[in-house]
């Protein structure tokens, strides 16, 4: 399959998607027996059963219907935690819609939910989104959405025919369902600032957790229980966790695309098995076609100083930006400081409540385009540390680099080698 595609063919795709279904009637979930809705999670791990439980508390209507994970042990421990949620009589799941293994995401998507919610990691992403929105589910998708190009190819495509569909997809980028964000973007869109010139984005934080590896697990099993270090299921950490910062840039630059990217990036203090092949640190510098240039430098590495902060630089001021802090300021020709008492909903809940509503009102969201461009950005990134070369986005879209396995099941699977800057071909 020729699964080549620019973002502007999407952009045309979509436009021309939209036009239909502005025709059509939008399909709004089934109301079933008095409102229900039916939610199916597809990786019941920490990110997925708090979605869950944001789920039920979005609408009075939402039942959790059914459940996928790799693992029994991890599926039990999220239905165990579902039973302790406030509608608990609305979580729903018998053992018969429990579904295990690399299959489960297909038993799910066919038990008759009207919801997925994809919490996986994002390896599967793209195989998982394509199979609910073919279905015709309404989708929560989690970031990153892909961990190569062909599978951020596919993901441009699933968002194409959900808006074809009248599918509501929204996506897991928190800090645009973030009241402060979402006023401090909004501001820089209407010039606050004046035009961007730099903005630098941080995401230093410490080690993501190991699990020693047990005699009884195969290669895959070690490596699906470890999953944040091996670049074939996770991305890499500036995939799996800076994509956040990158997709601030993103937003921040209104959804223009980098033209390049220069990066170097590699590991200086982890180490052992477990630790994978990933990097723990990387700095990528994205230059625009009026001359912006934006930073992200991303390190995963302990007892260092951590920041998580997003620096903007305009013609007429600069911005800070820290969820956390939290700091929200501008400074310059038009101060401006998000207001000490404004609205700060927690921006998880806002996700599903934003999501069930569109399911409702029959005005579905669609977050496709921006959020693959943003993991796509965060590709380039990990595509020009990992090699050393300059990369244009053209040339990062249309990657060959397919990060998928061999097969898939619970046998061997060999650790692939560290990437080395300079060395690694780009394909
Ligand atoms: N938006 C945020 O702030 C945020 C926060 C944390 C995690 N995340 C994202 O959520 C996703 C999950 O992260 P997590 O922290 O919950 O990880 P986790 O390890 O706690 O959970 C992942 C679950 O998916 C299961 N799984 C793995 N492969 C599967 C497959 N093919 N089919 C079905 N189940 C499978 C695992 O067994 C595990 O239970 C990641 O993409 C992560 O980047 C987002």
């Amino acid at each position: 399959m020729n699964d080549r595609i620019t973002r502007r063919e999407f952009v045309r795709t979509s436009a021309a998607a939209l036009s239909v279904s502005a025709l059509s009637t939008p399909a709004v979930a089934r109301r079933r027996g008095g409102d229900t809705l039916r939610v199916g999670l597809i990786g019941c791990g920490g990110r997925g059963t708090g979605a869950a439980n944001q789920a039920l508390k979005a609408d009075d209507g939402v039942v959790i219907y059914a459940l996928a994970d790799m693992f029994p042990d991890r599926l039990e421990r999220c239905r165990k935690g579902l039973a302790k949620h406030p509608a608990a009589d609305r979580v729903q799941v018998p053992a018969s819609r429990c579904y295990v293994g690399f299959d489960a995401y297909r038993q799910l998507i066919d038990a008759d939910v009207d919801v997925v919610l994809l919490a996986t990691p994002p390896h599967f992403r793209p195989a998982h989104l394509d199979a609910a929105v073919r279905a015709g589910k309404h989708v929560f998708c989690e970031k990153p959405m892909a961990v190569d190009a062909p599978g951020a190819r596919s993901i441009y495509r699933s968002a194409a025919e959900a808006q074809r569909r009248g599918l509501s997809l929204v996506s897991g980028f928190c800090w645009r369902y973030s009241m402060p964000e979402r006023a401090t973007y909004e501001k820089i869109h209407a010039g606050a600032i004046g035009d961007i010139r730099a903005m630098h984005v941080t995401y230093h934080t410490g080690p993501i957790g190991t699990q020693p590896r047990r005699p009884e697990w195969t290669d895959m099993e070690w490596q699906l229980r470890n999953w944040h270090h091996f670049t074939w299921i996770s991305g890499d950490h500036i995939v799996e966790q800076a994509c956040h910062s990158i997709d601030k840039i993103n937003w921040a630059m209104n959804g223009v695309m980098p033209v390049r990217a220069t990066a170097m990036g590699g590991r200086g203090v982890r180490q052992g098995p477990e630790s994978g092949n990933s990097y723990d640190h990387f700095a990528v510098i994205y230059e625009y076609d009026d001359g912006a240039r934006c930073f992200v430098t991303c390190r995963q590495q302990p007892k260092c100083s951590n920041d998580n902060s997003d620096y903007i630089f305009g013609a007429d001021g600069r911005c800070f930006v820290n969820g956390w802090a939290p700091r929200h300021e501008i400074e310059g020709a038009q101060p401006w400081r998000y207001p000490s008492d404004g609205p700060r909903p927690n921006m998880y809940q806002v996700e599903h409540d934003e999501l069930f509503a569109s399911i409702r009102n029959g005005t579905p969201i669609n977050d496709g385009e921006w959020m693959t461009n943003s993991t796509m950005m965060a590709l380039l990134g990990r595509m020009a540390a990992y090699t050393g070369k300059t990369i244009t986005w053209d040339e990062a879209m249309n990657s060959t680099e397919d990060l998928t396995p061999s097969r898939y099941d619970m046998g061997e699977i060999p650790v692939p080698p560290i990437a080395k800057p300079g060395t690694t071909p780009f394909t």
